[in-house]
């Protein structure tokens, strides 16, 4: 079993005090990065080796490093948090350290232990503090850490050598309009992943296989794309990123059922149990997009939202298809929606009790 140390072997910050606060004022989505990145390596014969933080700059990779060509890569994501007494704090780390050893197991590349995952967490969330915003607010720092093929080697195979990175980004809102009701385009010309695929590894090659649909859903005037299963392209499967949720006006909150095609959200886990907690009954399960529109008529469904990590929860106001639009209850954010996504933020930002023992302090 490794224990893998991450030093810090230079300080110097790249950028200035002036700068940070000009980004964290208005730290967007994924656009700034912070001053160091933590990185480990593996190869065949040593296992894990090296951990380290270094300056987050450039990496140099040879243009025949087997991730370029085969796409066999992983990666994770997650958000840390400062409390108000200025300790620095992540949520439920564990469920992504197992969700990557799963996508690696699916990818072929070697699982990084628990232990590691959350000491690299630490140490790049350690390194970098200054950059984690204010207490008070929902902002974040957004913790990506990431597993790629480095060795130079063209056979198909799975690689000998493997680097892993850890990068942090200031995060505000994921979704450029802010937390706003969501139009969703439903694509009937492409899937996310199929039976037997990829769908349940966070690997790259399902977002790659999502940016057509949503190409296509921006082409028709929506934020995002709900893709279907790839067989019989009729049951909801996900978001280009995120889980999708309903709310009935019976106290049900539905979601697809986790089939082998679907990310295991740790949000979507994690409002399942909020929503249990509260009285609303949990049931995945198989849905029909014509199910589901048909009960969005009926006003059975009162609610929808998408959720994950940089999403949160963010609420469903309309969908589209070719075959028409459907409207969520009265278009706007839904209440329950909006406080769910208020207890799951509470908690991350240590305003709610943290009953379920979901916080992990990292500095
Ligand atoms: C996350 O929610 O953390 C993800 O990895 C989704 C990505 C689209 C930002």
């Amino acid at each position: 079993m490794s224990h893998l140390e991450f030093p810090l072997t230079e300080t110097t910050r790249s950028q200035s005090d002036v700068d940070r606060a000009a980004v964290l004022a208005k730290p967007g989505f994924g656009e700034h990065f912070t001053d160091f990145m933590t990185h480990a390596q593996w190869t065949a014969d040593d296992g894990w080796t090296s951990g380290e933080v270094v300056p987050f700059g450039p990496l140099t990779l040879s243009p025949a490093a087997a991730v370029f060509h085969y796409a066999q890569e992983i990666f994770e994501g997650l958000k840390a948090f400062r409390h108000a007494d200025g300790s620095v704090w992540t949520f439920r780390p564990e469920k992504n350290a197992e969700r990557m050893q799963r996508s690696a197991r699916r990818l072929a590349l070697p699982e990084l232990p628990t232990e590691d995952f959350l000491a690299s967490l630490k140490a790049q969330v350690s390194a970098d503090e200054p950059w984690v915003p204010a207490a008070g607010g929902e902002d974040s720092l957004y913790i990506r850490p990431f597993m790629f093929a480095s060795e130079a080697f063209l056979g198909v195979r799975a690689a000998q050598q493997v680097d892993y990175y850890v990068i942090t980004s200031p995060a505000g809102a994921y979704f450029p309009r802010g937390v706003q009701p969501l139009v969703v385009w439903v694509s009937d010309n492409y899937a996310r992943a199929g039976a037997g695929g990829t769908g349940d590894a966070k690997c790259g090659g399902n977002y790659a296989s999502s940016l057509l649909g949503k190409k296509e859903a921006a082409e028709h005037g929506a934020d995002e794309v709900l893709f279907l299963d790839s067989e019989t392209h009729t049951t909801i499967d996900e978001l280009s990123g995120m889980n999708v949720m309903a709310i009935t006006n019976d106290g049900r909150i539905l979601t697809p059922e986790l089939t082998g095609s679907i990310l295991e959200g740790v949000t979507r886990d994690s409002i399942l149990q909020l929503a249990r907690d509260r009285g609303l009954e949990p049931a995945e399960q198989k849905m029909s997009m014509d199910w589901v529109t048909d009960r969005i008529t009926s006003g059975e469904i009162v609610e929808m939202f998408a959720c994950g990590t940089a999403a949160v929860i963010n609420p469903i106001g309309e969908f589209r298809s070719p075959k028409g639009s459907w409207t969520v209850g009265d278009g706007g954010s839904g209440e329950i929606t909006l406080s769910l996504r208020e207890e799951l933020t509470g908690i991350q930002t240590g305003t709610v009790e943290d009953r379920h023992g979901w916080l992990h302090r990292l500095a």
